[in-house]
């Protein structure tokens, strides 16, 4: 039977990609964003997860339309670089709320499902700021922390029930994230700390998301796997 996933953040860089490469081994997979995709053949479910209520509403709506869900990947995010002196309360709310509530919520509404159906995979987005800190990015490199933290309690609490949950952890990938503030030294001084001497593309990202899904991934849970060319190695 093909995969039935749920990616949130599909219509964006990294999400689309995602979004094509479960398209591309014949899953059936709903996108959950604010904006429609470009174009896909994902079906599309307009959410504001800022709002853990219409994040409930936009998962049962997703899941109803798959009749279940095999896969939840949690990849919508909201980027701000602000130096941590500087940030507001309203500021960490926004960044939290979008990056690390909503994960919550989405784990919370999916993951009955799964229990239910015994199996499932989870895997969150979260970032090499989770692992780095983040000079500049403090709220944003939090609440990156905050959804490996919870990868690993759901890996922990769901694993009898053979549910996996892992995040990802992207580096430097160029997509719209992050597109304002950038600059072509960036992108040089970023580029020369992987080994590989180049930054991501959303396709690196969305072939691990992919396999960590995959019967070949089955054995990993409660893991932050880096893929940044090698920019971080722990
Ligand atoms: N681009 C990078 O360098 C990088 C590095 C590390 C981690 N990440 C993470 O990867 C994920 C994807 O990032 P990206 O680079 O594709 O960014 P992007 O800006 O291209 O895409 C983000 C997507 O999330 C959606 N989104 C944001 N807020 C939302 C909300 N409140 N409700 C519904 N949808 C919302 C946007 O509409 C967009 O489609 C994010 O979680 C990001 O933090 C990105």
């Amino acid at each position: 039977m093909s995969q039935r996933v749920i990616v949130t953040g599909g219509s964006g860089g990294i999400g689309a990609a995602i979004v094509e490469r479960f398209l591309a081994d014949g899953a059936r997979v709903v996108t959950l964003d604010r904006q429609e995709p470009k174009a896909s053949a994902s079906t599309f479910v307009a959410v504001d997860l800022g709002d853990p209520l219409d994040t409930r509403r936009a998962v049962g709506e997703a899941v109803g339309i798959l009749g279940g869900v095999d896969v939840l990947v949690n990849c919508a995010g909201i980027f701000q670089h602000i130096p941590l002196l500087d940030i507001t309360v309203e500021d960490w709310d926004r960044v939290l709320d979008v990056n690390a509530r909503a994960t919550l919520v989405t784990m919370q509404a999916v993951a009955p499902v799964m229990l239910e159906a015994r199996g499932g995979a989870i895997v969150n987005i979260a970032s090499m700021a989770a692992k780095l800190g983040g000079g500049g990015e403090a709220h944003y490199a939090a609440s990156k922390a905050a959804v490996v933290a919870l990868t690993r309690a759901g890996a922990q609490e769901w694993g009898c029930h053979g549910v996996t949950v892992n995040a990802v952890c992207p580096g430097y990938v160029l997509t719209d994230m992050g597109a304002d503030t950038r600059s072509e030294a960036d992108i040089a001084a970023w580029s020369a700390k992987s080994p590989l001497g180049r930054l991501g593309v959303p396709e690196d990202v969305a072939g691990v998301t992919h396999f960590l899904a995959s019967p070949a991934g089955g054995y990993l849970t409660g893991q932050a796997i880096n893929v940044t060319g090698g920019m971080l190695m722990h």
